[in-house]
Protein backbone atom coordinates (compact mmCIF):
# COMPACT_ATOMS: atom_id res chain seq x y z
CA UNK A 1 0.00 0.00 0.00
CA UNK A 2 1.43 3.22 -0.71
CA UNK A 3 0.90 6.17 1.78
CA UNK A 4 -1.67 8.98 0.32
CA UNK A 5 -0.29 12.21 -1.02
CA UNK A 6 -1.61 14.31 1.74
CA UNK A 7 0.82 12.41 4.35
CA UNK A 8 3.76 14.66 2.91
CA UNK A 9 3.91 17.95 4.48
CA UNK A 10 5.06 20.87 1.90
CA UNK A 11 8.45 21.61 2.95
CA UNK A 12 9.88 25.20 1.40
CA UNK A 13 13.93 25.79 1.93
CA UNK A 14 15.70 28.91 0.63
CA UNK A 15 19.09 28.79 -0.57
CA UNK A 16 20.83 32.09 0.03
CA UNK A 17 23.91 31.23 -1.84
CA UNK A 18 26.88 33.33 -1.68
CA UNK A 19 24.67 36.00 0.08
CA UNK A 20 24.31 37.76 3.44
CA UNK A 21 27.16 38.88 6.00
CA UNK A 22 26.44 37.43 9.77
CA UNK A 23 24.21 40.92 10.71
CA UNK A 24 22.06 40.10 7.81
CA UNK A 25 21.61 36.56 8.66
CA UNK A 26 20.60 37.12 11.95
CA UNK A 27 18.37 40.17 11.26
CA UNK A 28 16.80 37.74 9.10
CA UNK A 29 16.33 35.04 11.22
CA UNK A 30 14.93 37.28 14.00
CA UNK A 31 12.27 38.47 11.44
CA UNK A 32 11.41 34.92 10.51
CA UNK A 33 11.18 33.99 14.52
CA UNK A 34 8.82 36.53 14.69
CA UNK A 35 6.61 35.44 12.07
CA UNK A 36 6.77 32.01 12.46
CA UNK A 37 3.41 30.94 13.90
CA UNK A 38 1.94 32.27 10.69
CA UNK A 39 4.00 29.38 9.14
CA UNK A 40 3.20 26.35 11.37
CA UNK A 41 1.44 24.20 8.09
CA UNK A 42 4.72 23.86 6.63
CA UNK A 43 8.14 22.53 7.19
CA UNK A 44 11.07 25.53 6.47
CA UNK A 45 14.40 25.27 6.34
CA UNK A 46 17.35 27.83 4.86
CA UNK A 47 20.51 27.50 3.72
CA UNK A 48 22.77 29.65 4.57
CA UNK A 49 26.65 30.47 3.93
CA UNK A 50 28.87 28.38 6.07
CA UNK A 51 29.98 31.63 8.03
CA UNK A 52 26.67 32.63 9.43
CA UNK A 53 25.75 28.89 9.64
CA UNK A 54 25.83 28.79 13.39
CA UNK A 55 24.67 32.22 13.78
CA UNK A 56 21.27 31.70 11.66
CA UNK A 57 20.99 28.15 13.75
CA UNK A 58 20.89 29.01 16.97
CA UNK A 59 17.75 31.25 16.28
CA UNK A 60 15.83 28.96 13.81
CA UNK A 61 16.50 25.45 15.08
CA UNK A 62 15.27 25.41 18.47
CA UNK A 63 11.94 27.11 16.39
CA UNK A 64 12.03 23.59 14.28
CA UNK A 65 13.05 25.15 11.25
CA UNK A 66 15.84 22.75 9.42
CA UNK A 67 19.49 24.66 8.37
CA UNK A 68 21.23 23.29 5.62
CA UNK A 69 24.47 23.62 4.60
CA UNK A 70 24.72 24.74 0.56
CA UNK A 71 27.36 21.64 0.10
CA UNK A 72 30.08 19.57 1.87
CA UNK A 73 32.75 16.73 0.99
CA UNK A 74 32.40 12.92 1.64
CA UNK A 75 35.42 12.14 3.31
CA UNK A 76 35.68 12.40 6.87
CA UNK A 77 38.62 14.54 7.18
CA UNK A 78 41.57 15.06 4.87
CA UNK A 79 43.68 17.26 2.89
CA UNK A 80 40.94 18.94 0.72
CA UNK A 81 41.38 22.78 1.49
CA UNK A 82 38.44 24.90 1.20
CA UNK A 83 36.07 22.21 1.84
CA UNK A 84 34.21 20.66 5.06
CA UNK A 85 33.20 18.04 6.27
CA UNK A 86 29.37 16.54 6.79
CA UNK A 87 30.55 16.11 10.57
CA UNK A 88 31.62 20.16 10.91
CA UNK A 89 28.24 21.16 9.50
CA UNK A 90 26.78 18.98 11.58
CA UNK A 91 28.72 20.73 14.56
CA UNK A 92 28.06 24.16 13.40
CA UNK A 93 24.49 23.59 13.94
CA UNK A 94 23.68 22.35 10.76
CA UNK A 95 20.25 19.81 10.18
CA UNK A 96 20.78 19.35 6.48
CA UNK A 97 22.39 20.07 3.37
CA UNK A 98 22.26 20.70 -0.15
CA UNK A 99 23.58 18.45 -2.18
CA UNK A 100 24.20 18.59 -6.08
CA UNK A 101 22.92 22.30 -6.60
CA UNK A 102 23.29 23.27 -10.59
CA UNK A 103 25.53 25.72 -9.58
CA UNK A 104 27.92 22.97 -7.62
CA UNK A 105 27.77 20.45 -10.50
CA UNK A 106 28.04 23.73 -13.42
CA UNK A 107 30.82 25.93 -12.03
CA UNK A 108 32.87 23.36 -9.15
CA UNK A 109 32.56 20.27 -11.14
CA UNK A 110 30.51 17.96 -8.88
CA UNK A 111 29.63 14.90 -10.34
CA UNK A 112 26.83 12.18 -9.55
CA UNK A 113 29.20 9.93 -8.49
CA UNK A 114 30.34 12.19 -5.88
CA UNK A 115 27.15 12.53 -5.02
CA UNK A 116 26.39 8.92 -4.71
CA UNK A 117 28.70 8.91 -1.86
CA UNK A 118 27.63 12.33 -0.52
CA UNK A 119 24.07 11.37 0.09
CA UNK A 120 25.18 8.41 2.53
CA UNK A 121 27.95 10.68 4.02
CA UNK A 122 25.34 13.12 5.17
CA UNK A 123 22.94 10.59 6.55
CA UNK A 124 25.67 9.21 8.32
CA UNK A 125 26.30 12.60 10.17
CA UNK A 126 23.18 12.90 10.70
CA UNK A 127 22.18 15.30 8.13
CA UNK A 128 19.04 15.62 5.99
CA UNK A 129 19.98 16.05 2.82
CA UNK A 130 18.49 17.24 -0.28
CA UNK A 131 19.31 16.16 -3.70
CA UNK A 132 19.14 18.66 -6.25
CA UNK A 133 18.48 17.78 -9.91
CA UNK A 134 17.33 19.43 -13.58
CA UNK A 135 17.94 18.87 -16.66
CA UNK A 136 19.83 21.77 -19.06
CA UNK A 137 17.90 23.72 -21.30
CA UNK A 138 20.23 22.40 -24.54
CA UNK A 139 19.16 18.88 -22.67
CA UNK A 140 15.51 20.09 -22.57
CA UNK A 141 15.52 20.77 -26.32
CA UNK A 142 16.96 17.44 -27.66
CA UNK A 143 14.23 15.35 -25.65
CA UNK A 144 16.64 14.22 -23.16
CA UNK A 145 14.59 15.16 -20.00
CA UNK A 146 13.42 12.49 -18.75
CA UNK A 147 17.04 10.25 -19.17
CA UNK A 148 18.80 13.16 -17.61
CA UNK A 149 16.81 13.00 -14.53
CA UNK A 150 16.91 9.03 -14.33
CA UNK A 151 20.49 9.53 -14.49
CA UNK A 152 20.69 12.18 -11.67
CA UNK A 153 18.72 9.99 -9.61
CA UNK A 154 19.69 7.24 -9.82
CA UNK A 155 23.29 7.45 -9.56
CA UNK A 156 23.04 9.96 -6.94
CA UNK A 157 21.00 8.05 -4.19
CA UNK A 158 23.01 5.00 -5.38
CA UNK A 159 24.97 4.56 -2.38
CA UNK A 160 22.01 4.23 -0.11
CA UNK A 161 18.81 1.88 0.76
CA UNK A 162 15.25 2.04 0.75
CA UNK A 163 14.86 2.62 4.43
CA UNK A 164 17.12 5.55 4.04
CA UNK A 165 15.06 7.50 1.60
CA UNK A 166 12.61 8.79 4.31
CA UNK A 167 14.97 11.37 5.18
CA UNK A 168 16.18 12.42 1.56
CA UNK A 169 14.61 15.17 -0.15
CA UNK A 170 15.09 15.72 -3.74
CA UNK A 171 14.63 19.23 -5.53
CA UNK A 172 13.61 19.60 -9.05
CA UNK A 173 15.38 22.43 -10.42
CA UNK A 174 15.20 22.86 -14.01
CA UNK A 175 19.04 24.66 -14.89
CA UNK A 176 17.02 27.00 -17.36
CA UNK A 177 14.28 28.34 -14.43
CA UNK A 178 17.51 29.12 -11.71
CA UNK A 179 17.81 32.45 -11.40
CA UNK A 180 16.58 33.61 -14.75
CA UNK A 181 12.64 34.61 -13.92
CA UNK A 182 11.71 31.82 -16.54
CA UNK A 183 9.53 29.21 -13.87
CA UNK A 184 8.15 26.32 -15.55
CA UNK A 185 4.81 26.12 -15.92
CA UNK A 186 3.05 24.10 -13.56
CA UNK A 187 2.24 21.61 -15.84
CA UNK A 188 5.76 20.96 -17.10
CA UNK A 189 7.50 20.58 -13.12
CA UNK A 190 4.49 18.25 -12.22
CA UNK A 191 5.44 16.24 -15.17
CA UNK A 192 9.11 16.06 -14.37
CA UNK A 193 8.13 15.47 -10.57
CA UNK A 194 5.67 12.60 -11.91
CA UNK A 195 9.13 10.65 -13.09
CA UNK A 196 11.24 11.66 -10.77
CA UNK A 197 8.66 9.79 -8.24
CA UNK A 198 8.27 6.75 -10.77
CA UNK A 199 11.89 6.46 -11.06
CA UNK A 200 11.98 6.64 -7.08
CA UNK A 201 9.71 3.79 -6.87
CA UNK A 202 11.48 1.84 -9.72
CA UNK A 203 14.63 2.20 -7.34
CA UNK A 204 12.75 1.66 -3.73
CA UNK A 205 9.40 0.86 -4.05
CA UNK A 206 6.52 2.31 -4.60
CA UNK A 207 5.99 3.50 -0.35
CA UNK A 208 9.24 4.76 -0.17
CA UNK A 209 8.76 6.93 -3.38
CA UNK A 210 5.28 8.12 -2.18
CA UNK A 211 6.91 9.26 1.19
CA UNK A 212 9.53 10.83 -0.55
CA UNK A 213 9.31 15.04 -0.73
CA UNK A 214 9.90 16.34 -4.13
CA UNK A 215 10.62 20.95 -3.96
CA UNK A 216 10.32 22.62 -7.25
CA UNK A 217 13.22 25.22 -7.70
CA UNK A 218 14.00 27.88 -10.30
CA UNK A 219 12.61 31.36 -9.63
CA UNK A 220 9.56 31.06 -7.57
CA UNK A 221 8.44 33.63 -6.13
CA UNK A 222 5.45 35.19 -4.08
CA UNK A 223 2.83 35.58 -6.97
CA UNK A 224 3.55 32.01 -8.66
CA UNK A 225 4.13 29.60 -5.89
CA UNK A 226 0.96 28.74 -4.91
CA UNK A 227 -0.10 27.34 -8.45
CA UNK A 228 2.99 24.82 -8.11
CA UNK A 229 2.57 24.05 -4.88
CA UNK A 230 -0.99 23.28 -5.90
CA UNK A 231 0.58 20.17 -8.00
CA UNK A 232 -0.04 16.61 -6.98
CA UNK A 233 3.54 15.77 -7.13
CA UNK A 234 5.27 18.86 -6.10
CA UNK A 235 6.04 19.25 -2.36
CA UNK A 236 7.03 22.29 -2.09
CA UNK A 237 10.03 24.80 -2.71
CA UNK A 238 13.81 25.01 -2.99
CA UNK A 239 13.97 29.06 -3.31
CA UNK A 240 17.24 31.18 -4.19
CA UNK A 241 16.66 35.05 -5.08
CA UNK A 242 13.36 35.46 -3.36
CA UNK A 243 14.51 33.22 -0.06
CA UNK A 244 16.60 36.74 0.87
CA UNK A 245 13.82 39.17 1.67
CA UNK A 246 12.07 37.49 5.03
CA UNK A 247 8.49 38.89 3.36
CA UNK A 248 8.98 37.20 -0.30
CA UNK A 249 10.27 33.76 1.79
CA UNK A 250 7.18 33.87 4.50
CA UNK A 251 4.94 34.87 1.41
CA UNK A 252 6.06 31.79 -0.16
CA UNK A 253 6.41 29.16 2.61
CA UNK A 254 2.31 30.74 3.68
CA UNK A 255 1.45 29.61 0.02
CA UNK A 256 2.64 26.07 0.70
CA UNK A 257 -0.96 25.09 1.94
CA UNK A 258 -1.60 21.79 3.84
CA UNK A 259 -3.33 19.18 1.54
CA UNK A 260 -6.61 18.17 2.65
P1 LIG B 1 16.13 30.99 -7.92
O1 LIG B 1 17.18 29.86 -7.46
O2 LIG B 1 14.92 30.84 -7.03
O3 LIG B 1 16.85 32.28 -7.68
O4 LIG B 1 15.81 30.74 -9.34
C1 LIG B 1 16.76 28.56 -7.11
C2 LIG B 1 17.94 27.74 -6.69
O5 LIG B 1 19.03 27.92 -7.25
O6 LIG B 1 17.84 26.89 -5.79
Amino acid sequence: MSEPVDARTLYVAGNWKMHKLRAEARAFADALEARIDELDEVDLAIAPPFTCLTEVADVLVPLGVGVLGQTAHAAPAGAFTGEVTMAMLADAGATGVLLGHSERRQLFGETDDALAEKVPAALAAGLEPILCVGETEAEREAGETETRLERQVARGLAGIAAAQLADVTVAYEPVWAIGTGRTATPELAQAAHAHIRAVLAGLFGDEAAQAVRIQYGGSVKPDNAAELFAQPDIDGGLIGGASLAVDDFAAIAAAAAPRS
